[in-house]
Order: structure tokens, then C-alpha cells, then sequence
């Protein structure tokens, strides 16, 4: 039995030691949000935006600089925006209940919110409105950071992970402009947003129709390099008494194509099935042990897929990476016209099976791609 607790991370922000590099996506942040900059951050799922948002807001916070975050995952509607808006703005600027209700009768004025406090205070404390009263003075929830800032000079930061979920709310467009109407004239606050789901959160901010173009500096967060990945494993392993080559660190980050959170899963895998020495043997049992986890999730995936939706998911695992609508190609895959191939791309683009960089195809989870290879390819 290994008593050691595993070096390695996954599913969960990524701090303190399991964080690494992003150095330069750090300083930018922490600099945005001194300077009063905007960011708009956008990835993939699982590259790693909430770790990096997390570090340089830490590092951010302090006397004269305050960071609040909200996370949109859950949230339904407008109305628990606001809610969650207002609580965690007055939650993270003070912390103390005699100030939140001084806060709250000082700050509102048309709105009367509710209380409700658990058996722990601090953390339990929620804010609540009359649906109708938001709908109508949301203005007030929207300008309350500006004011708490304004009245204990400090500069905030309001950083809001999965704002690409916002998009699903009933008149998100409204929400948006209302969103975007207040924001612009905020002095003493600055928004940092963040998601995953790129073709919507592009839509949202780099469109010259939309709300919130030019907005802010838009970051396409990349992937963390190789030598950086190499450099973690092999620390990693040896801060618990295990070895593993640089070769095969490589091997690793390298078969997941450097994707953060798999980097970190396959790296715990291999740690796990090693001893002392990592070596091949161990590589090849925790791929297995990693695609049998997914295995049933990914064979309820492909089975909501047609024929021909199938057909080029198997074109591209085979290395075709553009030119689908080659006449030779659209035989060998069985795609159909010309015609039928953009239906293809826009289709599995928006059931995030695959992304464009370009022209280029590319899988988005490459553990599905490992497992596509082994599974359907090689039985093709
Ligand atoms: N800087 C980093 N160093 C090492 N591992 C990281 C780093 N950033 C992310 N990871 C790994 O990737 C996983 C996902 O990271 P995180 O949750 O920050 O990504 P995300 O882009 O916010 O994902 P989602 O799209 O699901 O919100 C983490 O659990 C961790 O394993
Ligand atoms: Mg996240």
C-alpha cells in the first residue's frame, strides 16, 4: 500500500504547488486589475482559467484592492445574478455583520433585500429581493460595488467565472446591455469574466453588434508548454520519493496534447501505478485505467452522433485536419457533399467534440480522442 498522498491535482483549482507557470498570464492579470483594464478570458473546458483567475486575484488582494468572485455556473436567472452580485460584494469587503447591515440601509434605497444568516454567519449570509422591486431598481444592485468603493477607497475587482451561462438566461440580451450600461461607468471596479464555451463567449465580447464589444482585453488563454509540464511531473514525483524520466514525462503530456486537467489525471495515474520508478508499464495501465473511466460516458456520447457526424469525427482522428470537402476525403469518410461537410463542422463545433483553430480540426477533450482511436478507429 502507498500511504504518500498523490502530488497531483485535478477537478479542483489548481494552488499553491499543484499551480505551475502561467507566469506572464499572471503578471498580466494582477497588472489589469491595478490599472483598472477589463479582461475577458476564454478557453476551452479544464485549460485552467478559474486556477489563473484564483492566483493573481490572491495576489491582488489586499488593503486597497479587494477581490470578489461569483461564479454564474448554477445560476438561473437575472434575479439570482443580482442576489449573488449584491452578497458577495458585501460579503468580501467587509467582514463584519454590523457593517453588512450598514451597508445594506445605506446602499439601498429603493430596495429593501432580506437577510438570512445560518448557523454560521459569515459564511451563510444571504442577501434576498422582491423579484418585481430588481426587475425595476437592479440599477442599485449593478452600481453597489461602485459605491462600497467609492465610500471605503478601495478598488475592486469582480471576477465572474462561467459567464458563457449568462447566455441561457430568459432576455439575456437585455441583461447583457443592462449589465454592460452600468459597468462602463464604474471608475473605482474592475470585471474580470471568464469562461469556457469559446464560440459563445466570442460571440459576446468580439462582435461589433453585440453589448459588450470593447469591452476589455480579451485573453485567449493558451496551454501551458511542454518543458513546463516536464519540469512539474518530475518535481512532482520526486517531492513523494517516486522517479520518472524526463522521456517520459514528456510521453505524458505530450499523449493528452498538454490539456491541463488531463495532464494533472494521467500524471496521478502513473504515479499511482508506480512504485519507485516510473516506466513504460506504468504509462500504459494508467491510459487504460483513465479511458475505462470514461468509457461509458464516452459511449453515450458517440451514440447520440449520426452516421456521418461519426464518419468525420473518424476523419479527423485519422489525421485529416483540413481539406475535408476534397473529393477523395469525402469518399474515404463516407461524408456526403461538399455542402453536407459545414453542417458537419458547425454541428460537432457546437456539440464541443471539436474546435477550429483556423482551418485546422482539432479534438477538444483528447482523452475522448485517445479513447476514439482505440475504439471506434481501430475497429473501422
Ligand atoms: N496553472 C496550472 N498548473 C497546473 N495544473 C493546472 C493549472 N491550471 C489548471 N490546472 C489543472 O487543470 C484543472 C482545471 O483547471 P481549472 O478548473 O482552473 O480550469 P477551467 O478552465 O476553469 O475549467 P472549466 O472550464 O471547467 O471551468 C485543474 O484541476 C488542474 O488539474
Ligand atoms: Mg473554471
Amino acid at each position: 500500500m502507498n500511504e504518500t498522498k498523490s502530488p497531483f491535482i485535478f477537478g479542483r483549482k489548481a494552488v499553491g504547488d499543484s499551480f505551475t507557470d502561467r507566469e506572464k498570464e499572471t503578471e498580466r492579470l494582477i497588472s489589469n486589475f491595478r490599472n483598472k483594464v477589463n479582461t475577458v478570458l476564454i478557453s476551452p473546458r479544464r485549460w485552467g482559467k478559474s486556477s489563473l483567475v484564483k492566483k493573481a486575484g490572491d495576489l491582488s488582494d489586499n488593503e486597497t484592492q479587494k477581490v470578489v468572485y461569483i461564479d454564474a455556473f448554477s445560476l438561473r436567472d437575472q434575479g439570482e445574478f443580482y442576489k449573488v452580485l449584491a452578497t458577495e460584494v458585501i460579503k468580501g469587503t467587509s467582514n463584519n455583520i454590523e457593517t453588512w447591515l450598514e451597508y445594506v440601509k445605506r446602499f439601498f434605497s429603493r430596495l429593501s433585500p432580506r437577510f438570512s444568516f445560518g448557523t454560521d454567519p459569515i459564511n451563510s449570509f444571504e442577501l434576498s429581493f422582491e423579484i418585481d422591486s430588481v426587475d425595476k431598481n437592479y440599477q442599485e444592485i449593478l452600481d453597489l460595488p461602485e459605491k462600497i468603493a467609492i465610500d471605503k477607497n478601495i478598488q475592486l475587482v469582480v471576477c465572474i467565472d462561467e459567464f458563457q451561462n449568462t447566455a441561457t438566461f430568459e432576455e439575456s440580451a437585455l441583461f447583457h446591455k443592462r449589465l454592460r450600461a452600468a459597468w462602463q461607468n464604474h471608475q473605482h471596479v474592475t470585471y474580470c469574466i471568464y469562461g469556457s464555451k469559446q464560440h459563445m463567449m466570442s460571440a459576446l465580447f468580439e462582435r461589433q453588434s453585440m453589448p459588450f464589444y470593447k469591452f476589455g482585453e480579451i485573453i485567449h488563454l493558451g496551454k501551458i508548454p511542454i518543458t513546463d509540464w516536464v519540469l512539474y511531473i518530475t518535481q512532482q514525483f520526486q517531492s513523494t520519493g517516486k522517479i520518472i524520466s524526463g522521456l517520459l514525462a514528456e510521453k505524458i503530456a505530450i499523449s493528452v496534447k498538454c490539456h491541463s486537467y488531463y495532464v494533472q489525471q494521467l500524471s496521478h495515474l502513473v504515479w499511482l501505478a508506480t512504485s519507485v520508478i516510473a516506466d513504460e508499464e506504468a504509462f500504459a495501465a494508467a491510459i487504460d485505467d483513465l479511458l475505462a473511466q470514461n468509457d461509458m460516458l464516452y459511449q453515450r456520447e458517440t451514440d447520440f452522433l449520426s452516421e456521418t457526424q461519426l464518419n468525420f469525427l473518424k476523419a479527423v482522428a485519422s489525421g485529416t485536419s483540413d481539406g475535408f470537402s476534397n473529393s477523395v476525403v469525402l469518399q474515404k469518410f463516407k461524408l456526403g457533399s461538399s455542402a453536407n461537410v459545414s453542417k458537419l463542422k458547425k454541428a460537432l463545433v457546437e456539440k464541443e467534440f471539436i474546435e477550429f483553430r483556423g482551418k485546422t480540426a482539432e479534438f477538444l477533450d483528447p482523452a475522448f480522442e485517445l479513447w476514439f482511436v482505440r475504439e471506434i478507429l481501430k475497429k473501422f
